[in-house]
């Protein structure tokens, strides 16, 4: 079985790191590249940071692209205050030998979703939609050749995390989200339903940080740094860890259950912008548009993430 393509779009983001990590680590996957895009922090930290996470993988051989630096519409909202000024507070990281590409996000996912035989290339974004909109919207002929979009973003029981009605990722860019989730293309979304049950207790951060190698040194780095405004925000024993949750989907899928709804992106209020209008209980006629994943064998997840990690430098 060929590995299967993947582009991540990313804003780095501790958790984004441990997501790509995990994606470098696994046979499974070819990475075609890694988009970065503004969210956590702002474009050029996140490109920065994107660069030292593929260095820690000992991967200069993955290409990375700059994207967009603000969303579509709204002024961007970043979020320091979870992943310190750096976006990668935890652990200090040398500065990267590896350039950016020249070539800008958006057209490296048109020119790459044009040039692969279609449905063979799977998008996975794990920060604000801007970039991946914006390539549906310059080249509409992308839509049906993309295999899957497999996404960290939204949320319905588990409510908001950026507001009390959204999360993030969609919350930042909520018109880029609304145009993602009418593309036709399939779309899987592991929201804060999922990643809430992805806590990473104390036993789990100390597995990693007993890995013997420096991935598992850098992660529980980044992990206990991380953690320390959830844990203080939810009460929890440890923080959630979201969006590596898009990475064990393709690795495993069977780690995770959910329905095919329809979601549908609040963009008009203030009160409830970027809110994922999701149908559990299929009570609107709304067609379906979204495999909206609602829960997760954790203790799997955490083995197969710190297994992977393992092999790492
Ligand atoms: O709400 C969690 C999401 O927002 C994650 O992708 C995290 O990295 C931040 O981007
Ligand atoms: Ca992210």
């Amino acid at each position: 079985m060929p590995p299967r393509k993947i582009i991540i779009d990313t804003d780095p983001g501790q958790d984004d790191a441990v997501a790509i990590l995990l994606a470098l680590a696994s046979p499974e996957l070819e990475v075609l590249g890694i988009t970065t895009v503004a969210g956590n922090i702002p474009l050029s930290l996140t490109s920065l940071n994107a660069r030292k996470v593929v260095e820690v993988a000992e991967r200069r051989d993955i290409p990375i692209y700059a994207g967009c630096d603000a969303p579509m519409k709204q002024a961007l909202t970043t979020a320091e205050h979870v992943h310190g000024q750096s976006g990668l507070d935890g652990y200090e990281l040398p500065e990267p030998a590896l350039p950016l590409q020249d070539t800008h996000a958006v057209d490296f996912i048109i020119d790459t979703l044009r040039s692969a035989p279609a449905g063979t290339v799977t998008l996975c974004p794990l920060a604000p939609l801007t970039n991946i909109a914006t390539a549906l919207q310059r080249a509409p002929d992308i839509a049906p050749r993309i295999a899957e979009i497999v996404l960290m973003g939204g949320a319905y029981f588990e409510v908001g995390n950026i507001t009390p009605a959204a999360e993030f990722n969609i919350y930042v860019d909520p018109e880029a989200a609304e145009i993602v989730f009418g593309c036709g293309a399939p779309i899987t979304v592991m929201s804060l339903d999922v990643t809430h049950r992805l806590l990473v207790t104390p036993p789990r951060v100390e597995a990693i940080a007993a890995l013997g190698n420096r991935t598992g040194e850098v992660v529980a780095g980044w992990i206990g740094f991380f953690e320390r405004f959830d844990t203080a925000k939810y009460g929890s024993q440890g923080a959630p860890l979201h969006d590596p949750s898009t990475i064990a989907y393709l690795l495993d899928p069977t780690l995770f259950t959910g329905r095919h709804i329809n979601v549908e992106i609040e963009t008009r209020s203030p009160l409830t912008r970027g809110m994922t209008v999701a149908d559990w209980w299929g009570v609107s006629d709304r067609p379906a548009n979204a495999t909206f994943m609602g829960d997760v064998d954790a203790p799997g997840f955490f083995a197969l993430l710190t297994e992977r990690l393992a092999v790492l430098p």
